[in-house]
C-alpha cells in the first residue's frame, strides 16, 4: 500500500502536465515545477484546457475539475518540492538539464524517504541517481502519451535502485494513479520503445524513399493490423524532436542502424515541424485553443 500524498512534477509539457492531470483528479496534491514563471503559467493552462475538455466531452463534472485545480499549485522554483514525498521529473530529452534537476531536486527535496522519479524514454536511469546523494531512491517511471488514456507506466529499477523503492513506486503507479505496470530494464528504450523507435522510423524511411505515401502508410497500419494511429501520426502526437532524442539515445547506446533517425526526421525538427505541438509535422493541425 503506497502512503503518497503529496507529489511533485517537474516540467509541464505534454508529459508532465499529463501525469500532474491524472495525480489531480485522484486526489493527490501536486505542485508542478517549471523553469520560468511564464512556462508555469503556460503548465497551468495547458493543465486547466485538459480538465475543461474532459468536461465538455462529458468525462469530469464540474466538481472533479474544480477539485483537481484546487490540488494543483504551479510554481518556477523547485525549492517549493521541499515537502514532496515523490517527484517525478517530466522535462525534454536533455541528458545535461536532466542532471541538473536530479542534482538540485536532491537538494530541495527535505524528506529523506522522498523519491526520485523520471519520467525519461532513454537516458540511463543509473546517470541521473548518482547525480544524487540518494542513489537507492531514485527510479524510472515512464508514462504514454495521452497520458491520462494510456494505461501503462513502465517502472525501471536502475543497478542502484533499492526493493523498497521499487515496491514503493509500483504500488504508487498501480494503487495511486491508477496505471497498469510492467517493469522494464535500464536500458535504452525500455521494453516498449525498444520495440515502437524501430517501427516508426522504418514508417520515416519509406515515405523518405517514396515507397509509399503518408496516408498509405498510416491507413496500413490502422486498418491493416487495428492501431488506433498510424507510425507517422503516432510520431506527430509524440513530437517529432522528441522522437528524434530517444532515437539518438537509443542510437549511441546500442549502435544498431535501426536505431539512427532518418535525415528527413532530422530536417523536419531542424525546420521546426515538431508535429502537433506547432501545427506541422507529417500532417498540419490546427493548434487553435479550441481544438
Ligand atoms: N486527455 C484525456 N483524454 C483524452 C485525450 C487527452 N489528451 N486525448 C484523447 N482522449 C480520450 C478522449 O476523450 C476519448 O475518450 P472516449 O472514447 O471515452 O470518449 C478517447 O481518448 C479517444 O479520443 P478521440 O476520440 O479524441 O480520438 P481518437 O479515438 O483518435 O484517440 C488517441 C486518440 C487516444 C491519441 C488514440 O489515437 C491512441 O491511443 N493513439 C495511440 C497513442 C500511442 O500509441 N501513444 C504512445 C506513444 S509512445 C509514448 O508516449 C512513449 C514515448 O516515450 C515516446
Amino acid at each position: 500500500m503506497s502512503d503518497i500524498s503529496r507529489l511533485g512534477v517537474v516540467g509541464c509539457g505534454l508529459m508532465g502536465s499529463g501525469v500532474a492531470e491524472v495525480a489531480a483528479l485522484r486526489g493527490l496534491d501536486v505542485i508542478v515545477a517549471e523553469s520560468t514563471p511564464e512556462l508555469a503559467a503556460a503548465g497551468r493552462y495547458r493543465v486547466t484546457a485538459s480538465l475543461d475538455r474532459g468536461l465538455r466531452r462529458g468525462k469530469l463534472t464540474r466538481a472533479d475539475r474544480d477539485q483537481a485545480l484546487a490540488r494543483l499549485a504551479f510554481t518556477h522554483d523547485l525549492g517549493e518540492l521541499a515537502d514532496r514525498q515523490f517527484v517525478i521529473e517530466a522535462v525534454a530529452e536533455h541528458r545535461e538539464v536532466k542532471l541538473e534537476i536530479f542534482r538540485q531536486l536532491d537538494k530541495a527535496v527535505a524528506d529523506p524517504d522522498a523519491i526520485l522519479a523520471t519520467n525519461t524514454s532513454s537516458i540511463p536511469i543509473v546517470d541521473l541517481a548518482i547525480a544524487t546523494g540518494r542513489v537507492s531512491q531514485v527510479i524510472g517511471l515512464h508514462f504514454f502519451n495521452p497520458v491520462p488514456v494510456q494505461k501503462l507506466t513502465e517502472v525501471i529499477p536502475a543497478l542502484t535502485t533499492s526493493a523498497d523503492t521499487l515496491a514503493r513506486t509500483r504500488a504508487f503507479a498501480t494503487g495511486q494513479l491508477g496505471k497498469t505496470v510492467i517493469q522494464a530494464p535500464d536500458r535504452s528504450g525500455f521494453v516498449v520503445n525498444a520495440l515502437l523507435v524501430p517501427y516508426l522510423l522504418a514508417a520515416v524511411r519509406m515515405l523518405e524513399s517514396g515507397t509509399a505515401r503518408a496516408e498509405d502508410i498510416d491507413s496500413g497500419m490502422e486498418l491493416g493490423c487495428a492501431h488506433p494511429m498510424g507510425p507517422l501520426r503516432l510520431i506527430d502526437l509524440i513530437g517529432l524532436d522528441t522522437a528524434q532524442a530517444i532515437a539518438e539515445s537509443m542510437y549511441e547506446e546500442f549502435k544498431e542502424p535501426l536505431y539512427a533517425a532518418p535525415p528527413l526526421l532530422q530536417r523536419m525538427v531542424a525546420a521546426g515541424h515538431l508535429g502537433r505541438k506547432s501545427g506541422r509535422g507529417f500532417y498540419t493541425y490546427d493548434t487553435s485553443p479550441m481544438s
